[in-house]
This record gives structure tokens, C-alpha cells and sequence, in this order.
């Protein structure tokens, strides 16, 4: 199994370019299921996730071609309704094809994700919308099974914000007979770029970017052609690298809003940060300064960020308070920084972390996509060499990490 190998120390001075958004990237591809035709994706990360996506919709049926970041998926053929618990087990997201699948044919089979590293990920919202919208949903042997659904125009109210149960309830909704209300909706850049790929191929919604959407479903749709956003989280993990790092890392190729909320919290951490068009500059400090952080939806501090911010704090002069309210058992990196030095005490989702003057190098386990993220930038810092075990969960959302690391100086080798 691979491993990465990093000497620390050296400060990364450079510049990145920010890949597109594997959150953004994975709704739309469902959406492609939507209208029968060719669709073009630019700037489709080519990640592990993406392409367990693309084999999700080879597996119904598509044609897929990948060349470079350009994805072309032909959506005529896609016959099956099935996506197999083999695949959806490696890869929640392949649930989005449940909706998607409705809308267009009328039933599915459609597994239900398994566990995950941290904790339980329900997907009780995205069944309860479509319930709402008419499906009737039954649960077999571990399959969400639908048969005969024609979807029709609802008001759902979210109880609790959702980024997946909102994509999958506006792709239901946009070939839905009839009007639907989305209330307490998922802002998050993601679920504004899928709704602007649909509205851009003939779907009508309002109010995106708002709490409030109203969708009026249409006959038709066109087949997709998109440029998928930089990855805010991507850009985000870089900055926290400058922090750690004391070095100056130019991002280029992003839209400063998108991580506004991390940007801001680096600067309390004591990092200059310069926000250009398309770019933005970050100077980590000689030391970071302790800070609070509380998780929120979009547009507050990010649960994907979280991880990566307390590496930071765990070598910033002062005792940080972490509170994660997104998901309350995010902390299985908190173990492995402990390996490295990091004095870090939890109480049930707040993670208070008392700085300390080094990490060191260690071997380590990654073991999930942004814990591996948090012990990358460690690493980084940290004296001497970390060796991290089970990358792939890296491979999943980070492309070229270890090109686009070493370009900004970093002493870092993938080993097996
Ligand atoms: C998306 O997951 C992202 N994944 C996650 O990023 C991210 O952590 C999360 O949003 C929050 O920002 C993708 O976009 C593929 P949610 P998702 O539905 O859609 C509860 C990464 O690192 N909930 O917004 O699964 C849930 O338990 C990944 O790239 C229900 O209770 O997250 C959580 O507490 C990891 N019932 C909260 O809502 C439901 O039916 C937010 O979850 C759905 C969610």
C-alpha cells in the first residue's frame, strides 16, 4: 500500500494551481443522468472519487472518456437503474444517483451507503424529500428500491442543512411535475454550481444562493456543458500549509469567496493574506497564534477545513478550541497528531488544543480524506521525516498532491 514520506521543515514558497472541486463535481456528474445526450465537464478533478463516479455511470449504462480534466459522458445508452452497494460502499456520493434516476426513469436500486470512518451519515433527508415528492421508497436488503415513480412538485423543509439532500432534491425537482419549494437549503458553492449547470441546460430554479428554492420542472433537459469551480477546500488545505510552514504560497485559479471563512480564520492565526481576482497570497507567520473555531454550513468555517486547522493550532502559541457541529465525531486524525507531538485533549465534538513548540516526525495512519490532509501539513512542519500510511484516502479528493508540493519545495515521495 502506498505511503507518503515528508521531511520537514522547509518553508513551501510558490505557486499552486487550484484543481476543480470533487464536491462539485460529483453532483453534476449524476446530473448528467438527467437528460439522454453527450456531456462535456471541464475541470473535472481527476481523483479516486471521480473516477469510482465514472464508474458508477459506466456500470448504468454511460459511455465515459476522460482527456485530461475534460470529461465527456454520453448518457444515451444508460439502461441499468442499478448502483451497486460494491461501489456505493467505497464512495457515499454515489447515492446521488437515486434522484436522477427517478426523475428520468421512474424507478432505481440504488444501495444504501455503508458506514463511515467517522461516525453515522444518515440519509434520512434525502428519502424523506423524495417521499414528499411521491416516491414510493422501500428498503431491501440493503438496497433503497423504487418502482412506477412519477415525481411531483412538494415543499420540503430541511430540518437540518444538508449539501447532499439538497443536490439531490433540486435534481429530482427539475424534471418533477409541477412546482417544488426547497426551504433551509445547503448554500455551499457546490450546490449553487449545480444548480447553475441545470438552469444553464434549461432547468428553471430560483433563489439560488438563498436559503429558499423554488423549482418548476420541466419537460426536458439539454445535456450538460460546464466548467466545474476551483476546489475551495483544496485552495483552503494549501493556505493552512502556508501557515504551518511559515512560507508564502501563491493560489492561483480560485475564488476568494468560496473560502472566505478559512482565510479569515488563518489571519486570526497571524497569516498575511492578499485576496486577489482569481488568487489569493497567503504568508504564514514564524509562529501561528492560538484561535477558536466553530464548523458551520457554508458560509461559515468549513468540517472539511477542520482537521487541517488543528494542525495548525497545534503548533500555535496558546491553547485553540475546536468545535466541530457538523459532525460530532470528526476527530480520528486528533490520534495520530498525537504521534507527532500535538497535545490535544477531546470532549465529546470540541477538541482543545494546547500548542506546542514542534511536532515531529512519526509514522502515521491516514484515515480519512482530510484527517490524511491534517497529517500532510503536519508532516510539513514537523521535525525530522513522517511517514503516512493509507494515502488513498488522499488519492480521493487531493490530485498531483505530491507534484503540486514538491513544486513549492517540499521534501515528499510517495513509497510503497
Ligand atoms: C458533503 O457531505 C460533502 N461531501 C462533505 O465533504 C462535507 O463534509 C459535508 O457536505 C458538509 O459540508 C460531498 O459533497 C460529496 P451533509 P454530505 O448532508 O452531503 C446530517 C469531503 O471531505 N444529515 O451536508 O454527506 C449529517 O449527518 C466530504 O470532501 C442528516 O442528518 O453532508 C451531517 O451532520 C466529507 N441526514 C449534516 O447533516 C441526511 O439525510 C450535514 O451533512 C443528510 C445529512
Amino acid at each position: 500500500m502506498d505511503k507518503l514520506r515528508i521531511s520537514g521543515g522547509v518553508p513551501l514558497a510558490g505557486e499552486v494551481a487550484i484543481s476543480g472541486a470533487k464536491n462539485a463535481a460529483l453532483p453534476i456528474m449524476a446530473a448528467t443522468l438527467l437528460a439522454p445526450g453527450v456531456h462535456r465537464l471541464r475541470n473535472v478533478p481527476r481523483l479516486r472519487d471521480t473516477q469510482t463516479f465514472a464508474r458508477v455511470l459506466e456500470l448504468l449504462g454511460a459511455k465515459i472518456s476522460f482527456d485530461g480534466n475534460l470529461l465527456t459522458i454520453d448518457t444515451h445508452t444508460v439502461k441499468s437503474v442499478e448502483a451497486p452497494y460494491e461501489l456505493v460502499k467505497t464512495m457515499r456520493a454515489s447515492i446521488y444517483v437515486l434522484g436522477p434516476l427517478l426523475a428520468r426513469f421512474g424507478q432505481a436500486r440504488v444501495s444504501l451507503p455503508g458506514g463511515c470512518a467517522w461516525g453515522p451519515r444518515p440519509v434520512n433527508l434525502h428519502l424523506t424529500g423524495l417521499q414528499a415528492m411521491g416516491a414510493k421508497l422501500d428498503i431491501e436488503h440493503g438496497y433503497i428500491v423504487a418502482r412506477d415513480v412519477k415525481l411531483r412538485g412538494a415543499t420540503v423543509s430541511f430540518d437540518v442543512v444538508s449539501v447532499g439532500a439538497t443536490a439531490q432534491l433540486v435534481m429530482a425537482a427539475v424534471l418533477a411535475q409541477g412546482t417544488t419549494v426547497l426551504e433551509n437549503v445547503a448554500i455551499e458553492p457546490d450546490v449553487t454550481a449545480l444548480g447553475e449547470a441545470l438552469v444553464a441546460c434549461g432547468a428553471r430554479i430560483e433563489g439560488l444562493g438563498s436559503r429558499r428554492l423554488t423549482i418548476h420542472g420541466v419537460s426536458a433537459l439539454r445535456p450538460i456543458d460546464a466548467t466545474i469551480i476551483p476546489d475551495r477546500i483544496e485552495a483552503a488545505t494549501f493556505a493552512a500549509a502556508a501557515a504551518m510552514t511559515g512560507g508564502r504560497i501563491r493560489l492561483l485559479g480560485v475564488v476568494p469567496e468560496h473560502f472566505e471563512a478559512a482565510l479569515h480564520k488563518l489571519e486570526e492565526a497571524g497569516c498575511a493574506v492578499e485576496r486577489g481576482v482569481d488568487t489569493v497570497a497567503v504568508s504564514g507567520p514564524a509562529r501561528p497564534s492560538a484561535v477558536n473555531v466553530v464548523t458551520q454550513p457554508f458560509p461559515g468555517f468549513p468540517t472539511d477545513m477542520q482537521a487541517q486547522m488543528i494542525a495548525v493550532c497545534a503548533i500555535a502559541e496558546g491553547t485553540s478550541v475546536v468545535e466541530d457541529t457538523i459532525y460530532h465525531d470528526r476527530f480520528t486524525h486528533v490520534q495520530e497528531l498525537a504521534r507527532m507531538g500535538a497535545r490535544i485533549e477531546l470532549k465529546g465534538n470540541v477538541a482543545v488544543v494546547n500548542g506546542v513548540r514542534h511536532l515531529s516526525g512519526a509514522q502515521v495512519m491516514a484515515t480519512d480524506l482530510r484527517a490524511s490532509a491534517s497529517l500532510v501539513i503536519a508532516a510539513l512542519a514537523a521535525e525530522g521525516e513522517t511517514l503516512i500510511d493509507r494515502i488513498y484516502h488522499l488519492d480521493r479528493g487531493y490530485e498531483a498532491l505530491e507534484r503540486k508540493l514538491s513544486a513549492l519545495g517540499a521534501r515528499v515521495a510517495r513509497v510503497r
